[in-house]
């Protein structure tokens, strides 16, 4: 990596301010001062210091994020924020992207980080990772419904679903209106309101409660993040 950038990486300015920082030649690579931003190193390997105190670089970073309504979960969007706009700007140096998407309506569990390998191996749909959701839905969710769920349902587009787990919280027979938990193992379009839909009944609050073994902490308020524990990541990575 270029020197310039993983210094501006690490939070000390931009590429501009980076530069003219190393003209004071307080930067140094192994000992020796450096002064040409274009010289590359190696961050595991060399040892760059600012002024004598050694940089503080992590090459990947990752957040969990309690996503918000009305925000969408790509990294640039015309017309709404996005889950990036709602990031420190010390924290969007390094370039995080969510993993995966939730609708601009649904909430909770996001994750973001510029780790390719674990995104990739997260949403890859050959491993099955479990995604947990709450959901307040219209009409009335039945065993029956339970049922069909444990065999996959066909979505409005002939497609059937892996068996997913139905859990129902609460019936309110009255008001017909359900609270449900359903786990499920792949990453389709709308994939949660379809599967009510195949069932007649339509989801009128979603939020993401976990991904793999990772659950959202339920102190961050929707609209903050905070990174993730080593514990987390490595868990995350066993997924
Ligand atoms: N399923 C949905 O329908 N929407 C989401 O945002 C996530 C899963």
């Amino acid at each position: 990596m270029r020197l310039d950038k993983l210094l501006a990486h690490s939070g000390l300015g931009t590429r501009k301010e980076v530069k003219k920082l190393m003209k004071t030649k307080i930067v140094k690579v192994n000992g020796e001062v450096v002064t040409d931003p274009k010289v590359h190193v190696e961050p595991d390997q060399d040892q760059v210091s600012v002024g004598g105190e050694p940089l503080d670089y992590q090459e990947f970073v990752y957040f969990m994020m309690n996503k918000p309504q009305g925000v969408i979960s790509a990294t640039e969007d015309l017309m709404h924020e996005t889950v990036l706009d709602l990031l420190e700007m010390q924290d969007s140096l390094q370039e995080p992207h969510p993993v995966g998407r939730l609708d601009i309506d649904t909430e909770g569990l996001l994750i973001l980080t510029n780790d390719g390998k674990l995104t990739h191996r997260l949403l890859s749909p050959k491993k099955h990772v479990d995604k947990l959701y709450y959901a307040k839905v219209e009409g009335v969710v039945t065993e029956a419904d339970v049922d069909a769920f444990k065999e996959g349902v066909t979505l409005d587009d002939d497609y059937h679903t892996l068996p997913a787990d139905l859990e129902i919280v609460s019936i309110d027979e009255e008001r017909q209106l359900s609270e449900i938990r359903l786990t499920i193992r792949e990453g389709k379009f709308h994939q949660v309101k379809r599967m009510m839909q195949s069932v007649g009944k339509e989801v009128v609050y979603l939020k993401r409660l976990s991904m793999g073994p990772l659950e959202l902490d339920d102190k961050l308020e929707l609209g903050t993040y905070r990174e993730l524990t080593k514990e987390e990541i490595r868990q995350l990575k066993e997924a």
